[in-house]
């Protein structure tokens, strides 16, 4: 029996893995690592932190697996996408990786687009947002120039692991697309951008298709790590599009909707296809096609601030919370919660924009403010829908994946604000099955990622949309909606007072 390996590097924590030819999932391992906020808005992280964790995480996954283990055919990464990874003459990291989450780079972003203005859409495919790649080479340029004058190659977090694993500078196009140097409609790297950057094009990784062979585990890899020498790695993809594999959403008419650290509308298109306006990002896909994706910056993680660093709890508080939530009545009694806990990317590009409850009275308890929180995330996924359904992408159901997925009353919510059925598959662990999704199809036991996805995810719950939850939902959008424009210029002054 062979087997495959997905890494999937997240944001808090890299998951790892291993399914069967019939898309089994024989084990599954999950490692720690920090982020680093140094100040209000910069996330990092230490690249080397990753590489520590993915090598335990192997060796336990091919400990645990026995006999699967060494039969590991191939394997596939996915990871947190748009992070800035520099590398010197010596293949050092020559300062901590900038995330994709970091909001420094208002001032780049709006360089960017001032100087290119409607080029900078017909050269990438998007606009300029604070957490992609561009912007953040731009800043380093200006902060830390000296940093500047030795880089030697720019990766992304994921294919940081791949070159610790082959030797090899590689990324795909799904992850390269959110780069903002990246061609995404020719799927190539973009010289115009380049040149705007002052990056020489070997100074990027080869780029490939997520299903290709980039390298193959080297002596060194086999050594620290017990996997085979030798062993095929694919392109992958980033999290997004290997979430969407792994969500089986690889042709159009049913999205992805990710509730990890990140909330994430995602609909496959067949074509290339950008709005003019780039309200949504325009990918390339990890199946060849493309995609359009809305994005929210925090997601789950708002449950996870609220669970253990508002209320001071553990693992066990987020069942306690969750019950209590699901206590109260849909709309919380008037309880609104904005979610831009760490500003916000779709719909509104604003790294000022700040978490907000509205609407409290002595009539609230934990259990509205925690409800309050499920059903502000939802309606900011809603804000992504609603632009796809101006564009009218169509959407007849989602699949959900990501930790938050797990909780059956935030399905629910979901199902209720979104007006859909949601659809719960085979595995929630989503970009990682993804990754091992498109390492099966690269060891050639699939044609295609279509097929792939066809013989190894099934559907295991449908949860429709109660209809007058929707209605009552649909009342309270336009004001959640109005809130933003409300707040924007107070966002804009309490983050001056920081
Ligand atoms: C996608 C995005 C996030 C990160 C972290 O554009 O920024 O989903 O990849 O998960």
């Amino acid at each position: 029996m062979d087997a495959f390996l997905g890494i999937d590097l997240g944001t808090s924590s890299v998951k790892l893995l291993l399914m069967s030819e019939e898309g089994k999932v024989i084990q599954t391992v999950s490692k720690d690592y920090p982020v680093y906020y140094p100040k209000p808005g910069w996330a990092e992280q230490n690249p080397e932190d990753w590489w520590q964790a993915a090598k335990e995480g192997i060796k336990e996954i091919v400990e645990k697996s026995g006999a699967a283990g060494e039969r590991i055919s191939s394997i596939g990464l996915s990871g947190q996408m748009h992070g800035l990874v520099l590398l010197g003459e010596e293949d050092q990291i020559l300062m901590p990786a900038l995330l994709w989450c970091d909001q420094r780079t208002y001032a780049e972003c709006d360089y960017l687009t001032k100087q290119l203005g409607e080029k900078l859409s017909e050269y990438t495919g998007n606009k300029a947002l604070t957490g992609f790649t561009a912007p953040k080479v731009l800043w380093v340029r200006k902060n830390c120039p000296d940093v500047y004058e030795k880089i030697r190659h720019v990766l992304l977090p994921k294919d940081y692991i791949r070159f610790q694993l082959t030797g090899e500078y590689a990324t795909d196009v799904s992850d390269a697309s959110g780069t903002l140097f990246f061609d995404v409609a020719n799927r190539r790297w973009s010289p115009e951008m380049l040149q705007v950057l002052g990056l020489r094009e070997n100074v990027l990784p080869k780029c490939y298709e997520s299903d290709q062979v980039t390298g193959k585990i080297n002596s060194r890899a086999a050594s620290e790590t017990r996997l085979r020498l030798g062993t095929p790695v694919v392109g992958g993809g980033g999290d997004q599009a290997c979430g969407a594999v792994g969500a089986g959403v690889v042709s159009a008419g049913v999205a992805s909707v990710a509730l990890g650290t990140s909330g994430v509308v995602f609909a496959c298109q067949e074509n290339y296809a950008v709005d003019v306006q780039n309200r949504l990002h325009s990918f390339c896909h990890a199946n060849g096609k493309w995609h359009v994706m809305g994005v929210m910056l925090s997601a789950a993680s708002c449950l996870k601030w609220w669970v253990e660093e508002v209320c001071q709890l553990g693992e066990d508080g987020f069942k306690t919370l969750l019950e209590e939530a699901k206590m109260v009545s849909p709309g919380s009694e008037g309880l609104l919660f904005l979610p831009y806990l760490m500003g916000e990317r779709t719909p509104y590009s604003d790294p000022y924009a700040k978490g907000t409850f509205i609407g409290l009275s002595m009539s609230h308890k934990r259990g509205h403010m925690t409800r309050a929180i499920l059903e502000g995330v939802a309606f900011g996924l809603r804000d992504s829908l609603e632009i796809t359904r101006e564009q009218n992408i169509s959407i007849q159901a989602i699949r959900v994946s990501g930790g938050g997925a797990n909780s059956i009353l935030w399905r629910q919510i979901l199902a209720d604000i979104l007006n859909l059925r949601v659809d719960v598959v085979n595995s929630v662990e989503g970009p990682a099955f993804g990754a091992a999704i498109l390492a099966a199809v690269g060891a050639g036991v699939f044609t295609n990622v279509e097929n792939a996805c066809e013989a190894t995810i099934k559907t295991l719950d449908s949860i429709e949309p109660i209809l007058e939850h929707v209605k009552k939902y649909n009342d309270m959008y336009p004001v959640y909606r109005g809130l933003y424009k409300t707040l924007k210029d107070t966002f804009e002054v309490l983050h001056v007072t920081i």
